[in-house]
């Protein structure tokens, strides 16, 4: 199986835009997807049009309260669990439980295992996660096999990438779990603003040193996404013959060719 955290720390970099666009890309191809919103403000969740009100979410899989097959939905762009703020207020006490980084880890496999070989059985979980490294980032990091790095071509978006270098070693050293960097992508791009070409430029490099992905297509900063968004779909259902939708597309295979998965 294929699991891919879409990590920053840096936010509004384009995490949640991204996993939208990979969950409807890789459905309209016939893979079976599930989405995880790690995120409290539940804006993944609200853009694949769950309304959370009165359902059970991540947050009581997370407290073991219920088991995971509980809190999965399906939605236009395949299976979703989802969050909203409640997390948020849990926060705490999901940080003081005991082996609080692994608990979706430990909620997840069996249901991994329960699924294999039946029509549910997954080619994808896709991970939003929030803008921090907290208890949330641990836990998505603990079960990916694969990580995603959505940047904007400035320096708050280049230090973060550096900052997480040092986050995958410390993951390596405590729970002797590593994962592969499909790639840094760079989105919200303005290739007529000189600073975010350096920038481009300075990313590009530095993956080279540090032997990372980097993904050389870029996305354009375009209102096309953004109001798709709005709209609660995808680039490629708002408008499939828009440049914004041949951008994604495009950044979208250059990752997937870079996925290792389990195999
Ligand atoms: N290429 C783009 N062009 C224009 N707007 C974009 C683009 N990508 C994302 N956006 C918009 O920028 C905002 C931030 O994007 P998004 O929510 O995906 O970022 P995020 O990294 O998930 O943020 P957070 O860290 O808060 O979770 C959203 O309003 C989104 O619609
Ligand atoms: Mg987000």
């Amino acid at each position: 199986m294929n699991i891919i955290a879409f990590i920053n720390q840096k936010g509004g970099v384009g995490k949640s835009t991204i996993t939208m666009n990979m969950a409807s890309y890789l459905t309209n191809k016939g893979k079976k997807v599930l989405t995880i919103d790690l995120d409290p403000q539940g804006n993944t969740s609200q853009a694949y049009g769950i309304d959370t009100s009165g359902k059970a979410t991540l947050r009581e899989v997370l407290l073991g309260e219920i088991p995971i097959n509980k809190a999965i939905y399906g939605t236009r762009y395949g299976y979703m669990i989802p969050s909203d703020i409640a997390l948020g207020h849990s926060e705490r006490q999901i940080a003081g439980a005991l082996g609080c980084e692994t608990l979706l880890k430990k909620a997840i496999n069996p249901f991994f295992k329960a699924i294999k070989g039946t029509d549910m059985d997954l080619d994808y979980v896709l991970i939003d996660c929030p803008p921090a490294f907290n208890v949330f980032t641990y836990n998505a990091l603990n079960i990916a096999t694969d990580v995603v790095l959505p940047c904007r071509a400035d320096e708050w978006s280049y230090q973060a990438v550096q900052q997480f270098l040092v986050i995958k070693q410390q993951m390596i050293d405590s729970f002797d779990k590593d994962f592969n960097i499909a790639g840094v992508i760079i989105n919200q791009f303005q290739s007529n603003i000189t600073t975010q070409k350096t920038y481009y430029e300075r990313f590009k490099d530095f993956c080279k040193e540090e032997n990372i992905n980097f993904i050389s297509q870029t996305i354009r900063q375009s209102t096309d996404i953004n109001t798709a968004i709005a709209n609660s779909q995808s680039v490629f259902d708002y408008k499939p013959k828009s440049l914004s939708a041949q951008d994604m597309e495009k950044a979208l295979v250059n990752i997937l060719e870079n996925i290792k998965g389990d195999k």
